[in-house]
């Protein structure tokens, strides 16, 4: 077998080998659709409005933000460089909400002056950065605040701690935050719009978000006014078989149902209650397909080098990130002990250690599943590699979404004045 079955159509690995070289990220599209529908279309209130935003560090190419802006998501912005790229490719300013704790004046002035105006503040500082942006281009933005909750989950735990010292947001009660909420009632230019909180990454149960919740309507209960809630990301993935995510109608059920009955509870009402999704709507979709050129058989370990590694896919030296894959036409061959490492010059360059893939020659195709979120947009040319195409297959065609690099890419902004 050298194919997988892409959103009802059988694409051959080896003719996309053929067609656009290796190492190569392919996604999906049929399956992302799917995803942003899974959600889009189950989290939905007669109470309140509802808005998901795909967190577009995940994966931010011209690409995704087309198909977020065509399937009616918003999006989660961090720079000003995500901006430029989701305004080029055709989204309402107004669907983007800019993030970040260090958000410089030059991106301020960027993303108000092209009117997304709907900005997370994370500390005072960065309260009055926006606020002088917005002074400064005459014009009103609408802000949510971070809240440090003090709730962090990770996968199936999760704990409700000072937490004092995140690097985001402002814990609640906390002179800053207090502070904050002082100038916006005086401020000409910054209305606020509600509250925003984010609570970990590759989370596998709901617990959490509903310690958040709670603690976010508890402080909302202090407002006069109706406002808009963001309870964040970091719904799980499945990685591996050993990853166990909730299905999406399930999550969004349960967030929508916990939360209408914790207004009842406390009598009060929000505007919109919004949730920022990332790695769950590209991660699945997105695999790589490396080649295997030298294998190298040492003493306790038998290694696959593949032409790609830590630069197309940082995950596993950053985080011990494990993934599983297999070789293209071995897929039912007897599998044995092997590692998959990277081709650069770092001992931490690999992909899979001790995974079980079958025996392989040089030239054979190799499949890491689940590459799609926070692969690409990791990216780098460490050693000066070059960053592979992405391509989508939609409908059983595929199409570049991003081409290869070439060396000339590699040298583009560097100054010499003998070239
Ligand atoms: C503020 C915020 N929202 C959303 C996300 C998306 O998280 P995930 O990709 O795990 O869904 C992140 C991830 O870092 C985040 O920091």
């Amino acid at each position: 077998m050298t194919s997988l079955f892409f959103g009802g159509f059988m694409i051959n690995y080896k003719e996309l080998e053929q067609k656009y070289s290796t190492p190569l990220y392919v996604y999906d599209e049929n399956k992302i659709i799917e995803i942003m529908h899974d959600y889009k279309d189950n989290f939905k209130s007669d109470e309140f409005n509802t808005k998901v935003l795909y967190a577009s560090k995940a994966l931010s190419i011209l690409k995704i933000y087309r198909l977020v802006k065509e399937h009616g998501l918003c999006a989660d912005v961090v720079s000003g460089g995500e901006i430029f790229t989701a305004l080029k490719a055709g989204m309402n300013p107004q669907d983007l909400y800019f993030h970040g704790n260090n958000k410089s004046p030059y991106e301020l002035e960027y993303a108000i002056s092209n009117d997304v105006t709907h900005i997370v503040i994370d500390s005072l500082s960065d309260f009055n950065h926006i606020e002088a942006a917005a002074k400064k281009l005459n014009k009103k933005v609408s802000c949510l605040i971070r809240l440090n909750t003090g709730v962090e989950a990770h996968t199936h735990k999760f704990i409700v701690t000072s937490h004092i010292d995140s690097k985001f947001g402002m814990l609640i009660g906390s002179k800053d935050l207090n502070q904050t909420l002082e100038l916006i009632k005086k401020s000409k230019y910054v209305i606020l719009e509600g509250f925003h909180s984010h609570i970990g990454s590759q989370i596998m149960t709901m617990e959490g978000f509903y310690a958040a919740i709670d603690k976010l309507l508890d402080y909302l209960k202090n407002f006069n006014e109706v406002l808009s809630l963001n309870i964040g990301g970091g719904f799980g993935a499945k990685y591996t078989c050993d990853d166990k995510p909730l299905e999406i109608k399930a999550i969004v059920n349960g967030l929508i149902k916990y939360t209408t009955e914790k207004l009842h509870q406390l009598n009060i009402k929000i505007d919109t209650l919004m949730i920022e999704p990332g790695r769950s709507i590209v991660c699945e979709a997105g695999t790589t397909l490396y080649k295997i050129g030298a294998l190298k058989q040492t003493p306790n370990r038998q290694y696959y080098f593949i032409d790609g590694g830590m630069t197309d896919n940082i995950r596993p030296a950053l985080y011990q990130a494990k993934y599983e894959g297999y070789i293209v036409g071995k897929e039912n061959l007897p599998k044995r002990l092997v590692t998959v490492a990277g081709k650069c010059c770092e001992s931490g360059d690999i992909i899979m250690e001790d995974t079980y893939l079958p025996d392989a020659e040089e030239g054979d195709l190799l499949v890491v599943k689940s590459t799609g979120a926070y692969g690409y947009s990791m990216s780098s040319n460490y050693n000066k590699a070059l960053r592979p195409a992405v391509v989508f297959v939609h409908d059983g065609a595929s199409r570049l979404a991003v081409r290869r690099q070439t060396f000339n890419d590699l040298i583009e902004g560097e100054i010499d004045e003998n070239i």
